[in-house]
């Protein structure tokens, strides 16, 4: 019998990260049988097509703002250019995935008219920067139920927007769980009920949120270094350096 993969379009998650989302999606089937996903950042597809293919998936909303080149906290700017809308409903429909529950905006979150149902489930994978993540957080938990998770890709680059997100949580006093997927770029924000239920029959033990935030720190100071300073006369690239911890200094005299 030939299995079919619940990710026949190319995405840009590593295997964790899918394992990551589909305990995500199997957490949202059992709380709620019928579900709504949003999606923010959906590029080719991918990451669209196990919520597409589950019929328990009763609509889905893809936000993305297309043709940019997006700054990011690396230090580097990425072309996403050449990929629209229609191109990717082609390659979904190409690969046999029903789209009548799919729903597309062409732009930023914060330019949608409000939609008539809110959502179980949300992905955030939009533009890696903390300002513009955090936007797509702040637009989109008014859209959620009391009761739903969002989750956030490549996590260590809103790593800033990740821990502001949730002291946001505490200071409107609303139950909350955080869970950053071990060796992934996955992290997940469980609201209400979701954040007290047993995480645990659906994902492994998360990663230390103090350690996720130091080792964070200090891969986006690396990519930094590396896609922004140049030595020398002839401006080479740094090829060797250590980052060391911040340095104690007396704060006044
Ligand atoms: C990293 S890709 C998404 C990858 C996709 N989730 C996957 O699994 O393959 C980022 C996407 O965000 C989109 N994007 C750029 N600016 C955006 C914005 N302001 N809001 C939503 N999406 C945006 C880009 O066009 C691109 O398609």
């Amino acid at each position: 019998m030939r299995t079919v993969s619940p990710f026949p379009i190319e995405s840009q998650t590593s295997p964790r990260d899918k394992a990551f989302l589909l305990a995500a999606q199997r957490l949202i089937r059992d709380a709620a049988p019928a579900y709504d996903y949003l999606e923010i950042g959906s590029f080719l597809g991918g990451s669209l097509a196990p919520f597409l293919a589950d019929p328990a998936c009763r609509s889905i909303l893809s936000i993305d703002e297309r043709g940019r080149t997006l700054a990011d906290e690396r230090g580097a700017r990425f072309d996403y250019a050449g990929v629209s809308t229609q191109s990717m409903l082609d390659r979904l429909h190409q690969a046999g995935l029903p789209t009548e529950k799919l729903i597309t905006h062409d732009g930023p979150i914060d330019t949608l008219a409000p939609p008539d149902r809110p959502f179980d489930l949300a992905f955030i994978d939009g533009e890696h920067t903390d300002q513009a993540c955090f936007r797509d957080f702040l637009w989109a938990l008014p859209l959620m139920k009391d009761d739903s998770a969002i989750l956030f890709h490549d996590s260590s680059l809103v790593y800033k927007a990740v821990g502001l997100i949730t002291l946001l949580l505490r200071k409107q006093d609303r139950p909350f769980a955080l869970l950053k997927n071990r060796n992934s770029e996955m992290s997940a924000i469980f609201l209400g009920g979701l954040g007290q239920c047993e995480l645990g029959r659906y994902f492994e033990a998360g990663e230390d949120c103090a350690d996720f935030y130091a080792a964070s720190e200090i891969a986006m100071l690396e990519h930094n270094i590396r896609n922004r300073v140049r030595i020398g006369p002839g401006a080479e690239r740094l090829v060797s350096f250590t980052i060391e911890p911040p340095r104690a200094e007396k704060g006044y005299y």
